[in-house]
């Protein structure tokens, strides 16, 4: 079932008097639970797509439909609080916040998403994604003392702590090895498939493609 689409998206980006149009009309559909992998040479428009998919950029033009709800009919606070409450984001770097604990970090995302749980519900669903990523040892770590895998991986459970329908992760692997980034890809995808997540996931790394559901490339500011 398709849960996400955009439509005729276009965005212009304007430099002084020298506008560029770098999203030029793009169809894109996504079906409920797939990891959708977006790829194409650096700078053919995947993050701007992404961006923009995910609410955080407006479009010039064009359309998306999330879950039946026209977002670009939205007004910001409206996107907002969809993004708070039903979208996960992921990128290259953690962008964990360096005074609070592993366990810390997912209990401010619950907070902030509007959860309805009780605080000891919340706690304990920290607890048990803790337990999912194989960071339970690394509850009360701050990020300072935290590997890059480490940090990344609570960085996921950050996303979806909150049981969104849409994960965002634009190139999640690419500051880790190929060990730590088949690793996560792993958690990626076991964790979105468990709670049937749609995930659309920007990378340039081929060896990353094997998890993704379906694989949709960006060139010339269209997709093929
Ligand atoms: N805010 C912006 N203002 C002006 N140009 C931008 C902006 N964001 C992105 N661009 C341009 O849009 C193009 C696509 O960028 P981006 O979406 O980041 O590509 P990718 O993620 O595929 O590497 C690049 O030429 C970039 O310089
Ligand atoms: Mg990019």
């Amino acid at each position: 079932m398709t849960i996400f689409t955009a439509q005729e998206v276009r965005k212009t980006f304007t430099n002084g008097e020298i506008a560029e149009e770098i999203l030029k009309g793009i169809d894109l559909s996504l079906h409920e639970g797939e990891i959708t992998a977006l790829v194409g040479a650096s700078g053919s428009g995947k993050s701007t797509l992404l961006t923009i998919a995910a609410g955080l950029q407006p479009a010039t033009d064009g359309q998306i439909i999330f879950d039946g709800k026209n977002l670009t009919a939205m007004n910001p606070g409206q996107i907002r609080e969809i993004r708070a409450s039903e979208f996960g984001f992921i990128f290259q770097s953690a962008h964990l916040v360096p005074f609070l604990t592993a366990q810390e970090q997912l209990l401010l995302m619950l907070e902030v998403s509007g959860s309805k749980l009780t605080k000891q519900q919340q706690k304990k669903e920290v607890r048990e994604l803790l337990e999912q990523i194989g960071m339970s040892h690394r509850k009360d770590a701050y990020p300072a003392s935290m590997s890059g895998g480490e940090k990344q991986r609570v960085a996921i459970a950050r996303a979806i702590i909150h049981k969104p329908k849409m994960l965002f992760a634009d190139e999640p692997t690419a500051s880790l090895d190929s060990k730590r980034s088949k690793e996560i890809m792993e958690l990626i995808q076991n964790l979105t498939k468990t709670l049937g997540i749609t995930t659309l996931l920007v990378t340039h790394d081929e060896d990353m493609l094997s998890y993704a559901d379906h694989i949709v490339t960006m060139k010339d500011g269209l997709v093929e």
